[in-house]
């Protein structure tokens, strides 16, 4: 037996995060490197977000603070809610906490026992399945295809649930692949969910504003209240907001859920950072017009990367309409080798042999639980895309 737990054993190290501190490392060691591979807007956080911490700070809020949110900030979150979704909850319905993934950690842990299944789609961020795993419960992926934009079909839903299956994780827009659905498609996901009374929806909301093409945003528990007393409707502000390095997310749902995910909060972090919380009712209640001008610039950029994607020898990617992320299928390279004389079987073959001879880093789609495919995020400069895809489109050349 050695001395790290079993439980750590049975966790990957978050493969975004590697992928980025090893582009981090190779520029630093003086490498021409671009990546893509960051899960953050390239944007700098509003002004008005920064000058309302500023006060803050200013003010003394610099204690610690009730473990799940300030009342002031709740109520925010209430007046979002109702606002953006027409979601009525009360402020003892409200978790925040330090990011969205430590609402989802908070949440899967404290109601998980070994056993438990979590529905979870695939290609699916890289965190669900290995909070599932810590928890000691089993995820079951429910695969998408690239035919149907990366959209999971009801039929695939209901074969994925069995008696022992206690979440569905929900996420759209997606990351890794931007898909964005419908309030029709979410309908005929719910409308499973009904028949299954055990099940709770983990909606994961966190890309709700970056959605494009007039497509409107849709949650589960609007989509169908029904659901409501067995939905967790999470959010956060570190993609719309631009505000990753701040750490807040927040959750809405039952007293009962809500209550558990506060005491093991109380359990290890606390509060999340004082400063943070009373900037996110700037956030939250201020302007939101500069959320449109980013889209803009999102939407130029996604069309530049598909468009030059589909260009490269073996690539398929279709055009999603949400996040900053887009997921081309690499089959077409599969079983080649690269200019250098590297065998490419696998997705991460791919990806390390595009780092090493072009420079350019993105994710491999096995961190994403579906191959062969790698994921780009474009929230970067054009300069820098227009550049990655040149790179990219030369390696696929070059395969033999
Ligand atoms: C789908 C999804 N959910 C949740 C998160 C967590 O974000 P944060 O903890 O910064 O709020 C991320 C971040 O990459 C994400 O992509």
């Amino acid at each position: 037996m050695g001395f790290i737990a079993d439980s750590l054993n049975r966790i990957q190290p978050s493969a975004t995060i590697a992928v980025s501190t090893k582009a981090r490392q190779l520029k630093a060691a003086g490498r021409d490197i671009i990546s893509l591979s960051a899960g953050e807007p390239d944007f700098d956080t509003p002004e008005n977000v920064k000058t309302a911490a500023i006060r803050a700070m200013a003010a003394g809020k610099t204690k610690y603070t009730d473990v799940d949110g300030i009342p002031e900030l709740k109520a925010a979150i209430v007046r979002k809610f109702a606002r953006d979704n027409g979601l009525d909850y009360k402020p003892s319905q409200i978790s925040v906490g330090t990011g969205g993934k430590q609402v989802i950690y908070n949440a899967l842990l404290a109601t998980l026992n070994p056993g438990d299944e979590v529905v979870i789609p695939a290609p699916c961020w890289v965190s669900y399945a290995d909070i599932v795993m810590l928890a000691g419960a089993k995820p079951v992926f429910a695969e998408t295809r690239l035919e149907d934009d990366y959209k999971l079909k009801p039929e695939a839903l209901e074969a994925a649930i069995t008696p022992k299956t206690k979440w569905v994780i929900f996420n759209s827009p997606s990351n890794p692949t931007g898909a964005a659905y419908s309030k029709d498609e979410i309908k005929t996901l719910t409308d499973v969910l009904l028949r299954h009374e055990q099940v709770w929806m983990l909606s994961d909301d966190i890309y709700e504003h970056l959605i494009y093409d007039g497509l409107t945003f849709h949650t589960p528990a609007s989509v169908e209240p029904r659901l409501m007393a067995r939905t967790l409707t999470m959010n956060g502000l570190s993609k719309a907001y631009c505000m990753t390095g701040w750490r807040l997310g927040y959750g809405a749902g039952p007293e009962t859920l809500i209550n558990a995910m506060r005491k093991l909060q109380s359990q290890s972090t606390s509060n999340p950072c004082s400063i943070t919380q009373w900037a996110a009712i700037e956030a939250l209640d201020g302007p939101q017009d500069f959320i449109a001008k980013n889209n803009e610039k999102f939407v130029e950029r996604r069309d530049l990367v598909v468009g030059m994607l589909n260009q490269a020898n073996g690539l398929r990617c279709p055009k999603p309409q949400g996040a900053f992320y887009v997921y081309p299928n690499c089959a077409g390279a599969m079983g080649k080798t690269s200019a250098s004389g590297m065998a490419i079987a696998t997705d991460a073959d791919f990806v390390t042999a595009l780092l090493e001879e072009e420079g350019v880093a993105v994710v491999h789609g096995a961190a994403f639980a579906s191959s062969p495919a790698f994921r780009v995020s474009y929230a970067t400069s054009n300069e820098a895309l227009e550049e990655a895809c040149r790179r990219i489109q030369r390696f696929c050349g070059n395969l033999k």
